[in-house]
């Protein structure tokens, strides 16, 4: 399959090349299109064999279930069974925008979108492409991240290209994407709301607007007796393919334990790399460091994250150690993603 790239500036949307992307998805094709948190691979929701289509091109399990993407608030109503006085809070509060809500599915929705499950997850996006594109498409666009299975969400469409050159119809590039992790999600058909995935939207804005939520236990721990309530979030995701290993401490402590390290894995003939902030990233020793960015400013460091781990794939890299960040607010997001890729390995120093 020849996939079509094409540029579309969000400032000054070309509808007649929206217009072709849509007519793709409503024959039954895939589109990658740029959202405001990662870039997504999108098929028409209401089609089992679209979505079929999207979990082989992505080499993803079928039992793991697609984000349904909506441009309307008045379209949510036919997707799903009933919306919560909760849900209709958050979607005052936070739609357009990068959250995601767990509904009971109506019966327009095909088991194949939703892995097998009764429950629909759907997601109002603010970015101006994705919505022109959805709105294009016929309104609902199942889209996962549009990565290969298991490596890190693409945050720029060279990265989309890279995995998913002619596996798909056409990819949407629309630039660089503005947060680079993936939406929250929330289960709203729980007793008490709970999040299943950390994301931009933090707990404590959700707070703000719903007094009080739950959280999936286990995003943060990886207690292997228990499955995450969100099927996706089993897999070991977001991996580079080099091993990571994540060290909490003090400064001090971690920069001379990961140059120990360092020295070592060097005379094994690793190639080896580290991602630290910019306070200390001049203190490695590794062949590669990467500079995250500014400790305190967890909104820079979520949107850096996924970049450096696929460009450490392409420089061919063996090992990977990484600072620990503060894991309030966005940072709680980031940790979470950066323990997934590192398979929990961390180590914690005194
Ligand atoms: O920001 C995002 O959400 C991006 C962009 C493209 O919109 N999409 C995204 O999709 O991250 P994906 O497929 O990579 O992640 C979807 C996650 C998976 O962990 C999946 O298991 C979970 O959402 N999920 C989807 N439907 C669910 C449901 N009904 N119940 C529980 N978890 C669900
Ligand atoms: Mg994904």
């Amino acid at each position: 399959m020849r996939t079509q790239i094409i540029q579309i500036n969000e400032q000054n949307i070309n509808q007649e090349l929206i217009n072709q992307a849509g007519d793709i998805i409503k024959s039954g094709g895939l589109v990658a299109f740029p959202t405001e948190t990662v870039y997504g691979l999108g098929g028409d929701a209401l089609s089992p064999e679209s979505s079929k289509k999207i979990y082989a091109a992505k080499g993803r399990p079928s039992d793991n279930p697609l984000i349904v993407h909506i441009c309307r608030m008045e379209d949510l109503a036919h997707i799903v069974r009933e919306i919560p006085e909760a849900a209709y809070k958050l979607a005052k509060a936070f739609w357009p925008g990068p959250l995601t809500m767990i509904f009971n599915k109506s019966e327009l929705v095909p088991y194949e979108t939703t892995g097998g499950l009764d429950t629909v997850a759907v997601r109002f996006p603010s970015h101006p492409v994705a919505r022109a594109f959805i709105e294009a498409s016929g309104g609902y666009v199942a889209a996962p991240s549009a990565n290969i299975s298991g490596r890190p969400s693409p945050t720029l469409a060279k990265y989309v290209t890279e995995d998913m050159n002619g596996r798909i119809d056409m990819i949407l590039d629309g630039g660089d994407v503005e947060i680079g992790l993936e939406s929250t999600i929330i289960d709203m058909t729980a007793e008490e709301p709970m999040i299943l995935r950390p994301g931009y939207i933090t707990r404590e804005m959700l707070e703000d607007i719903l007094s009080s939520v739950d959280e999936d236990s286990t995003i943060m721990n990886d207690d292997s007796k228990q499955a995450p309530k969100a099927p996706g979030m089993k897999y070991r995701h977001y991996a580079p393919k080099a091993e990571l290993t994540i060290v909490d401490g003090k400064a001090d402590s971690v920069v001379d334990y990961i140059n120990g390290e360092l020295c070592r894995l060097k005379q094994e003939g690793h190639k080896t790399g580290v991602i630290a902030a910019n306070d200390t990233i001049a203190r490695y020793k590794a062949d590669i460091c990467k500079n995250i960015g500014n400790r305190n400013d967890e909104k820079a460091i979520a949107r850096e994250l996924y970049r450096i781990l696929r460009e450490f794939d392409d420089e061919k890299t063996t090992v990977i150690y990484s600072e620990a960040f503060d894991a309030s607010g966005v940072g709680q997001a980031v940790m979470n993603r950066l323990l997934k890729a590192a398979g929990h390995k961390i180590i914690y120093l005194k």
